[in-house]
Formats: C-alpha cells, sequence, structure tokens
C-alpha cells in the first residue's frame, strides 16, 4: 500500500493484520520512525487530526500541521501547487478535504504517501478501520469472534444521515469482508444510503418509526449526526428536520440487547443522549483510544512498505 484513499483497497487478510497489529500496539512499545508526517486538513477537526497526532508521536514521528486557513491557499494558491510543496518538507501527508476527488488528485500528484483523512462525503478509511477494530475487541468481549463463519449471525444497524457519513461509506467495505453479519439501515427521508453503497451489500431497510423495534435485535448499533453543512441550502429549506429528528436515550437503551454496542464516529449533536454515556454499551469514546492504536498500525504499514 503506497497511497491509502478507500478502504476497498484492503483485503480481509489486509484487515486483520492491521488489527492484530492495532492490538499488540495497545500492550508493547513502539518501533521508533524518524519520519515527518505532514497533516493538512481543509476541513475542520478535534478526533481524526489529534489522533493521527497522538499516533505519530507514538511511534516517535514528528509532525507538520497546516490548515487551508492558514495556509497560502488563502492567498489563491491552487490545489496541485499545495501538494507539490508539502512533498519537499515530510515523508506522509494526511489530507482531510471537503471533495472527493481532491484525494484521488493529490494521490495522482504526490511522491509521498498521502493517507485519507476523510474526502466530502466520499470515505474516511482510517475511521472505517478503527471502527471495525472497536467492533472486532468489544464482540470478542462477548466472547463473539467476528473472524468465525461459526457463530450466531450478528445484526449491525446503521442510523442517521447515511447518505454523507463517508465513516460508514468505508466500513461498509470492510464488513462485507466477514461472515455471518446482517445489515440493516434505518434511512431518513433526503438522507439515505448512497445507491453505490447499497450495491455492495445487502440491506434491510427500514423507516424511522421502527427504530423502537430494531434496536431489540440489533448487536451493533452504529449512529451518525446529520450533517448540515453538506446538505445543499436550497435543499436543507424543503428537509423538514423536525421529522429526522431520532435519539438514543435510556428509553431507547431500555429495549436493547443487555450485550450490544452503540458507536459513533463523533460529534454527536443530538442524536444521542449524554444520559447514556455511562452506559457499558455506550463505545463511541472507547472508540478514540482504539484510533490512536489503529492509526498507528495504519502508519507503520506504510512506513515499512515503502
Ligand atoms: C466524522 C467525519 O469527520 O467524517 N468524524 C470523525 O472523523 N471522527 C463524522 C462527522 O463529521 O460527523
Amino acid at each position: 500500500m503506497f497511497h491509502f484513499i478507500s478502504s476497498a483497497q484492503l483485503t480481509r487478510q489486509n484487515v486483520l493484520e492491521i488489527i492484530y497489529r492495532a492490538r499488540e500496539l495497545k500492550e508493547e512499545k513502539p518501533a521508533q520512525f524518524n519520519k515527518t508526517i505532514i497533516h493538512m486538513f481543509y476541513e475542520p477537526s478535534t478526533r481524526t487530526f489529534c489522533s493521527f497526532q497522538a499516533a505519530a508521536i507514538k511511534l516517535g514521528c514528528s509532525v507538520i500541521n497546516l490548515t487551508a486557513k492558514d495556509s497560502s491557499i488563502q492567498k489563491g494558491e491552487s490545489f496541485e501547487d499545495t501538494i507539490k510543496t508539502l512533498n519537499y518538507y515530510g515523508d506522509v501527508i494526511v489530507l482531510r478535504h471537503s471533495t472527493k476527488e481532491a484525494l484521488k488528485k493529490a494521490a495522482q500528484i504526490s511522491k509521498i504517501p498521502i493517507i485519507n483523512a476523510g474526502n466530502g462525503n466520499d470515505e474516511h478509511p482510517t475511521q472505517a478501520l478503527l471502527d471495525i477494530f472497536t467492533i472486532y475487541t468489544e464482540l470478542q468481549s462477548f466472547g463473539i469472534d467476528l473472524e468465525s463463519a461459526d457463530r450466531e449471525i450478528i445484526t449491525i444497524t446503521f442510523l442517521g444521515d447515511l447518505k454523507n457519513s463517508r465513516t460508514i461509506h468505508s466500513l461498509v467495505h470492510l464488513l462485507v469482508l466477514f461472515p455471518k453479519l446482517k445489515f440493516i439501515y434505518i434511512g431518513l427521508p433526503a438522507l439515505e444510503m448512497p445507491k453505490d453503497v447499497i450495491e455492495r451489500i445487502h440491506f434491510e431497510q427500514l423507516d424511522n418509526l421502527t427504530l423502537n423495534e430494531v434496536i431489540s435485535i440489533t448487536d451493533v448499533l452504529y449512529v451518525t449526526r446529520i450533517q448540515t453543512e453538506r446538505i445543499e441550502k436550497i435543499k436543507k429549506e424543503n428537509i423538514q428536520f423536525d421529522k429526522n429528528e431520532f435519539c438514543i436515550d435510556e428509553n431507547i437503551m431500555n429495549k436493547a440487547k443487555k450485550k450490544m454496542i452503540v458507536m459513533h464516529p463523533l460529534p454527536r449533536l443530538r442524536e444521542i443522549s449524554t444520559e447514556i454515556d455511562n452506559d457499558p454499551r455506550a463505545v463511541y469514546f472507547k472508540q478514540l483510544k482504539y484510533g490512536i492504536y489503529i492509526r498507528m498500525a495504519i502508519l507503520e504499514k506504510i512506513f515499512n512498505s515503502k
């Protein structure tokens, strides 16, 4: 792997290697790499930005951080020239951008590896890996082996802005590599799962009203926020957001299995009530910890394959 743009680049073996390595990194002191990682972010970020830095620092790397608003992009410099320039300063570029095409273009131009840290509403492959690491590890704590074809079916339910959630789009590429998973999505009007994602995976689609019923059969509930910044103004006026209101609260959790998990890539808005934060089934803050080890494992893989 040189550039890491889409989780579709990974085989099941690749995913498992990264999961096993992340698990080791949780326990052992990592090898140190004398590398420089450039974080170039054209969109806001808290978790991806900080966790890549935490991972880089733990691997003994130095970091350069640049945001579009502090760079010569403000003076009108082109995307191409920005990427060419960054090539002179570091060994890897971690890039977040608001468009799908930018990452592909960067990969064509750059002579150093590009890692996709989220490109518009397309993909977020490093988040997908930390999500599958979370699912793998949390299910294991219930005695369930994600790899095994010889176990009960696991039901994974997606809820929220399925149209714009790049984390879900990337995660389904990885989930289809594992046996005996059943997928449900609860679509919201105008924010439905893109066709190309639906074609990749067999889903059962249910509407918002059925959340109460679905919750009782769900093993992994993956919730996302409504990404208002990606919804065109004209459409925003047509979407009745009150119809899209949903909230995972104690009432919903009382109907859920005892052994299940609630995930969210964060930031959360109103879709998950803070009243469930201390419920052991709520793992959205644990995902942050898993993310550091996964990003260390990804960086190591990229350094070692150069
Ligand atoms: C997500 C993202 O940026 O795609 N957050 C993340 O990276 N952890 C989700 C979101 O913005 O809603």
